[in-house]
């Protein structure tokens, strides 16, 4: 069987780290890329008993830092049938207090570093059919997310790229879908994201309180997902960005606590009965009803 071939941008660390990990398990060869030499190095170190895998440094702003991963791959292994967009930058920032060049970092690397991989590597993967490219994105924009406007506008940028990129390359083979994690435990994103004093205090109560699942996401769920998204399995998806956060976005304030719910809704039942009782007496009292039905 022909080993397929995937590039993982910001493949070193956190959730990148283990896609890279369970694409290697699965099969593929993977060459994975960041900024920072010695985490790339450390990755590889640690992979390389389990799996073909190699680095390439760069920043996904560059164009021409892109084009180099993508040949750097076809130098080692001859193909490429997989690309992760996993590279992000984040922080929590009010967007009263945040400048001009904190907003267009984030995007810089978010949505134009996503852009540049994906036409880097575009006629790379045209060549063989069943290629995949896969955009990490998340659930800020799904509807406002306090002190993300820079994230939040980024990642929404990179869903609709996802859903033209797909239009466009469907006819190349090419399947362009998106991951929507949600609280990942043990990753930068969380720690930079969480709030609180990086104790995990406030992400215990947050989990308790609003995801439906119960806990964290892990970073093997994301992998998972990449994986499904890129194997035969996922050969009809595109377009699709795909939320793997345990029901947490869909989270609201319940109306009542659950306990209450019987107690308020017998109680709500029985007045309304009293009213329409009430009103039914006084609309037909000492007089024939006019109206009809
Ligand atoms: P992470 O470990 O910090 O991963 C980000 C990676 O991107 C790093 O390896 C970093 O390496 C690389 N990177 C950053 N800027 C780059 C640039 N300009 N050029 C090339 N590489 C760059 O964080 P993570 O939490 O695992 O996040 C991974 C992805 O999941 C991100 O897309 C994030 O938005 C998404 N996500 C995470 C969560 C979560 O709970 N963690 C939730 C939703 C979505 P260098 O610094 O060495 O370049
Ligand atoms: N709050 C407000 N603004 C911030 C900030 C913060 N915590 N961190 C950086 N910025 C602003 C800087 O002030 C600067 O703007 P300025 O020139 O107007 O002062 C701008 O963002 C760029 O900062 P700089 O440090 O030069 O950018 P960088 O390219 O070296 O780093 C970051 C990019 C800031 C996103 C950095 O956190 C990073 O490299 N992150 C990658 C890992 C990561 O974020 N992982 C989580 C993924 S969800």
């Amino acid at each position: 069987m022909t080993t397929k071939v995937a590039l993982v941008t910001g493949g070193g660390s956190g959730i990148g780290l283990e896609i890279t990990r369970q694409l290697g398990l699965h099969g593929a060869a993977v060459v994975i890329s960041g900024r920072r030499d010695h985490v790339l190095q450390a990755a590889c170190d640690a992979l390389s008993p389990q799996m073909t895998i190699s680095y390439v440094t760069g920043d996904v702003r560059k164009y021409e830092d892109c084009q180099r991963m993508v040949s750097d791959a076809l130098k080692r292994y001859g193909r490429l049938d997989i690309v992760v967009n996993c590279a992000a930058g984040n922080f929590l920032a009010l967007a009263e207090q945040l400048s001009s060049n904190g907003f267009k970092t984030v995007m810089e690397i978010d949505t134009l570093g996503t852009f540049n991989v994906s036409r880097a590597s575009v006629d790379a993967l045209k060549k063989h059919r069943g290629s995949s490219i896969v955009n990490i994105s998340a659930t800020l924009h799904y509807g406002a997310t306090w002190y993300q406007a820079h994230a939040s506008a980024a990642k929404a940028a990179i869903d609709s790229l996802t859903r033209t990129l797909a239009l466009e390359w469907g006819a190349h083979g090419i399947r362009v879908n998106g991951i929507a994690p949600g609280p990942i435990q043990g990753t930068a994103g969380l720690k930079k994201l969480a709030g609180g004093d990086g104790s995990g205090t406030s992400l215990e109560d947050m989990i308790k309180e609003k995801i439906p699942i119960g806990r964290a996401g892990t970073a093997w769920d994301i992998a998972m997902a990449v994986v499904y998204l890129c194997s035969s399995a996922g050969g009809f998806m595109t377009g699709h960005t795909m939320v793997v956060d345990g029901g947490e976005w869909m989270w609201r304030p319940p109306v009542v606590g659950r306990e209450a719910v019987l107690r308020v809704s017998k109680a709500v039942e029985g007045a309304s009965r009293n009213v329409i009782g009430e009103s039914r007496t006084q609309h037909t009292n000492g007089r024939v009803a006019t109206s009809k039905l």
